[in-house]
């Protein structure tokens, strides 16, 4: 009763506010429609993502009165009442969509974000085309599929098109395809475009001409939208129309096939503030006229092949937030002190570029960084521990150089916002002695191979998100203590301890507890007891070069998930389970190779030759 008294108030309140400003009622024709529209999916905040539910608008209508000009994410018109804007981006709605939807009856419409839903790999409906009036149209991340149909090309008046990032159930293979039309002909009548994203979409084509003529555009995006061509041709139009060149804000157009150099006339976009040109195939230098424009915030160029010296003139991007030169072939010495000027850097990747010289300490003052990547690279010395100073550090990884000298894990423990942390393959002593009490960053990733570790680092105890640790090729001797089973329960996908010294298990467990792990090798080191059975999500289990006894228990017939089996050189005994030969279309590789193992050999296998690899000798 008091629910409904709460209605009505609310009601009464929300129509004599909109009385009071004069503004019309929304129109009932309208006001169905969108009740409609809100109708035909499942409201679902179980099933959908938490990226794709953050705001359930429409849950808010029926609270919201018979106005629909005040509900949540409807806007009218002052004048007209009806409908011009619709903003229902992570509002969880999920289900199909087509051009009969109610939607399409909102004729006046100017915006529509539905951005971060989920349609169900809907094609998107060429009913959109009579939206006449629109100027703002979002439906990226929201799971739509299929040819991007031709009626978009007549919303003449569209300045922001975002058809991005629409993916299956794998995050980097879009599902969209602009082929017929093509996207010369969706775009060349949309010439009032000041945004246009089209990542993830296959649009198999050079970089059409016709872009030239959007000459309001100030942010063009295409990653992993299988553009190629030669980039300089690209600019040889680009150049032709001045007016784009002095606009363009954002060019995004990383894992693209484009090759070849890029061209000095790039210098010519004075506004740019954005340009990711990363994972494509592009050689030469970078042009000097880059230096120009020094508005950068974000410059990605990794994993090409450019080469050259890094660029001096970085040292005039003072605004940079994200550089990334990593896994080209920059003629590499000691990272360049051109970078010591660029404090506002959170991102720094100079991965597998073969510089030489010690860790720079300046970079220890840049305390915006978040993520610092210098992995494959043949840094010497020590880690200087003002490294602590980097308080939003979230990323580091210093994998495979020749750091020396002894180094505590306190020193990166301090940093509260880690999450991936590695030291592997240095020629680092990582101390792992820590202070019990103090606040731990909670770590997803943590690689300490080869680190001369001689314990388990006791902090581990208390971590319960971890997905990959790797303490291989280290020192640790004695038992596998029974608080690691304990550790990331849920979480654990890949562990690595092969390559120490461990003798057997504090408490052995029967089936190793971890519930989604993928991946384990505890091989070459001197285990005894039982084979502990792998969670029923193994694909790699390697245990070989120990001392494991006794028989391989019948549970394994329940792991069928793997692919890679090897229990070679142990003490195991007995008969090999029958049902091994079951898993043969997924296991590749079996090798069962020194162990005392008696009985016949899996009838399949002497038969059928799936398997590409397996010992089974003596
Ligand atoms: C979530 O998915 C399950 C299984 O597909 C379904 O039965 C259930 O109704 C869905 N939940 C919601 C709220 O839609
Ligand atoms: C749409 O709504 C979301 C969530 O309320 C808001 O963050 C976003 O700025 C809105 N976008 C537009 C274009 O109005
Ligand atoms: C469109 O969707 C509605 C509701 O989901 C359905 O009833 C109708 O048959 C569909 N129309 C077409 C042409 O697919
Ligand atoms: C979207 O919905 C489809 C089925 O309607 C489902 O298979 C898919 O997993 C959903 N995607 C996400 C990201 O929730
Ligand atoms: C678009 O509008 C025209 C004229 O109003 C109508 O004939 C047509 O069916 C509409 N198309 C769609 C797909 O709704
Ligand atoms: C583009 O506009 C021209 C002139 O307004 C028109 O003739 C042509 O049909 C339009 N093309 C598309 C693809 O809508
Ligand atoms: C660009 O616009 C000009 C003038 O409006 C027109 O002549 C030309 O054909 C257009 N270019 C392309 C590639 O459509
Ligand atoms: C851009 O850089 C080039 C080469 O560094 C230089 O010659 C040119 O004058 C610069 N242009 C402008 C507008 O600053
Ligand atoms: C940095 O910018 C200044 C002023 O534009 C210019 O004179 C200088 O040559 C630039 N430095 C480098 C290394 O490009
Ligand atoms: C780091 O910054 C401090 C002042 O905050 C300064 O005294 C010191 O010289 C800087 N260190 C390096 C290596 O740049
Ligand atoms: C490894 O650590 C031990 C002490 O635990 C030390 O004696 C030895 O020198 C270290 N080895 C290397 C290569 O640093
Ligand atoms: C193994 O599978 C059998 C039959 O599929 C089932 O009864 C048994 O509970 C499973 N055991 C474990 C430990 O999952």
């Amino acid at each position: 009763m008091g629910q409904y008294l709460i209605y009505f108030l609310l009601y009464f309140q929300l129509s004599t506010l909109s009385f009071l400003s004069a503004q019309p009622l929304c129109h009932e024709d309208e006001r169905l429609a969108l009740l409609q529209f809100k109708e035909s999916f499942i409201i679902d905040k179980i099933n959908t993502s938490a990226d794709r539910c953050v705001f359930p608008k429409v849950d808010q209508w029926k609270f919201q009165g018979v106005d629909c000009c005040s509900w949540e994410g409807v806007e009218c018109d002052h004048n007209t009442g009806y409908v011009i804007s619709l903003n229902l981006s992570k509002s969880c709605l999920h289900g199909s969509i087509n051009s009969s939807s109610s939607l399409f009856r909102l004729v006046h419409l100017e915006k529509l974000n539905l951005a971060f839903n989920n349609f169900s790999y809907s094609e998107i409906p060429s009913a959109l085309g009579n939206l006449s009036r629109l100027t703002y149209l979002n439906l990226s991340y929201s799971s739509f599929s299929g040819q991007i149909p031709f009626a978009i090309s007549k919303l003449s008046k569209l300045s922001t098109l975002d058809l991005s990032l629409n993916s299956g159930v794998n995050p980097s293979e879009g599902l969209l395809e602009l082929k017929r039309p093509d996207m010369k002909s969706l775009v060349q009548n949309l010439t009032r475009l000041t945004y246009l994203d089209l990542s993830l979409v296959d649009v198999s084509s050079p970089i059409p001409s016709v872009l030239a003529n959007l000459t309001s555009l100030t942010s063009l995006s295409c990653h992993n939208c299988k553009l190629f061509g030669k980039f300089r041709k690209m600019f040889s139009i680009y150049q032709t129309f001045s007016s784009l060149s002095s606009q363009l804000k954002v060019l995004s157009i990383w894992m693209t096939n484009f090759s070849g150099e890029v061209p000095a006339s790039i210098g010519n976009l004075h506004s740019l503030e954005f340009l990711a040109l990363s994972h494509c195939k592009f050689t030469g230098l970078l042009p000097p006229s880059l230096g120009n424009l020094t508005k950068i915030t974000h410059l990605g160029v990794e994993n090409n092949s450019f080469r050259g010296d890094v660029p001096s003139f970085l040292s005039n991007f003072t605004n940079l937030e994200f550089l990334s030169l990593g896994n080209n072939q920059f003629h590499a010495s000691e990272i360049p002190s051109s970078l010591e000027n660029l404090i506002h850097l959170e991102r720094l990747d100079l991965a597998q570029s073969s510089f030489t010289g010690c860790f720079p300490t300046w970079l220890t003052n840049f305390t915006q960084l978040r993520f610092i990547d210098l992995g494959f690279n043949e840094l010497q010395g020590e880690l200087p521990s003002s490294i602590a100073r980097l308080k939003n550090l979230q990323y580091l990884d210093m994998n495979s150089n020749n750091l020396s000298g002894v180094v505590e894990l306190n020193t990166f423990l301090q940093l509260q916002n880690l999450e991936f942390l590695s030291l592997s393959n240095n020629k680092l002593s990582v101390l792992s002695k820590t202070s019990a009490n103090a606040s731990l960053p909670k770590l997803v990733k943590l690689r300490l191979a080869s680190c001369n570790l001689t314990i388990f680092p006791d902090f581990l105890r208390n971590q319960e998100g971890l997905q990959i640790l790797d303490l291989s090729f280290n020192h640790i001797h004695g038992q596998i203590p029974k608080w690691l089973w304990e550790m990331s329960r849920k979480s654990l996908l890949l562990i690595n301890l092969s390559h120490n010294s461990l003798t057997s298990f504090e408490e052995p467990p029967l089936v190793l507890p971890w519930s989604s792990l993928m991946r384990i090798d505890i091989g070459n080191n001197m285990l005894q007891g039982s084979l502990p059975i792998p969670p029923l999500s193994t694909a790699v289990y390697l245990v070989s070069n120990n001392s494991l006894g006794g028989e391989i228990s019948p549970l394994f017939c329940n792991v069928t998930s793997l692919q890679v089996l090897d229990l070679s050189d142990n003490n195991l005994s007995g008969m090999i389970p029958q049902c091994l030969a079951n898993f043969s279309n997924s296991l590749a590789i079996l090798n069962l190779y020194a162990n005392n193992f008696c009985g016949p050999i899996p009838s399949t296998w002497e038969s059928g030759n799936k398997f590409p690899v397996h010992q089974l000798g003596s």
